[in-house]
């Protein structure tokens, strides 16, 4: 069986209770192609929002997770909160968490193996710098951050794993990876699974590809063999959404 089609829609730190009610209502009225899975991912406020108004074929990821149950821990939310409140899966391991929050592969690894335990699935984000491309170290710095997380979750934790190569030079920028740069990095993710996991795991692990995706652009890019969908911040909040989620029909 072939690897099912997955687009992700990661609103970031953008909408308010009328937009995102608005966004899920076109989403769940829109014909979409039954051989993509879609997940949204909205800020936590509006989390619970969205999973009351929104079609039950799609699903709803939080952006982010501890990886702890419960406790002391201001500001947080655990996989089993998420888990209570049918929120079927979460974003980890993004470049702007990376960054901007500092979190290190060990820290996203461990929050993969808490999600991943608690019954969340992951879209499990990685990507290199425009320095890092420059100085040809792409691959090593993606199998480094994918390494981490394989190291704690061993081979049947990737059931549950969507990974999302996200060239942090691509956010939010306009310059997507041209389709030969992203199935380059996705094939060279394949067979580092092939090798470092199982060649059953790189065969049905789905590899999506983040960075500026458009309408104009992603139908190009799901003719590749290696990518198996997207994740989609800035455009995920337009109606053209729809149009990227029907981009492999
Ligand atoms: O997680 C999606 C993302 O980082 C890409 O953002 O706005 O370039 O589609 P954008």
């Amino acid at each position: 069986m072939g690897r099912k089609f997955f687009v992700g829609g990661n609103f970031k730190m953008n909408g308010t209770i009328k937009t995102i009610t608005e966004i899920v209502h076109n989403l769940s009225t829109a014909q979409l192609d039954p051989n993509t899975e879609v997940v949204i991912a909205p800020p936590s406020l509006y989390l619970l929002l969205a999973r009351e108004h929104l079609a039950p074929h799609i699903e709803v990821a939080a952006q982010n997770v501890f990886d702890k149950p419960s406790g002391a821990f201001t500001g947080e939310i655990s996989p089993q909160q998420l888990k209570d409140s049918n929120i079927t899966w979460v974003v980890l391991g993004h470049s702007e968490r990376r960054t901007i929050l500092r979190e290190e592969d060990e820290f996203v690894a461990a929050k993969t193996k808490a999600a991943l335990d608690a019954g969340i699935n992951v879209i499990l984000c990685c990507g290199e710098s425009l320095e890092e491309r420059e100085k040809g170290v792409t691959v090593d710095v993606v199998t480094r951050q994918l390494q981490a997380v394989n190291k704690v979750i061993g081979k049947d934790g990737w059931k549950n794993v969507v990974i999302a190569y996200e060239p942090i030079w691509a956010i939010g920028t306009g310059k997507v990876a041209t389709t030969e740069q992203a199935q380059e990095v996705h094939a060279a993710v394949r067979k580092w699974l092939a090798d470092a996991v199982t060649p059953e795991v790189a065969e049905f692990t789905r590899i999506i590809y983040g960075g500026s995706v458009t309408e104009k652009n992603s139908p190009e890019l799901a003719k590749q063999p290696d990518v198996d969908g997207f994740l989609v911040g800035g455009a995920s909040l337009k109606p053209a959404f729809v149009e990227i989620i029907n981009s492999n029909a």
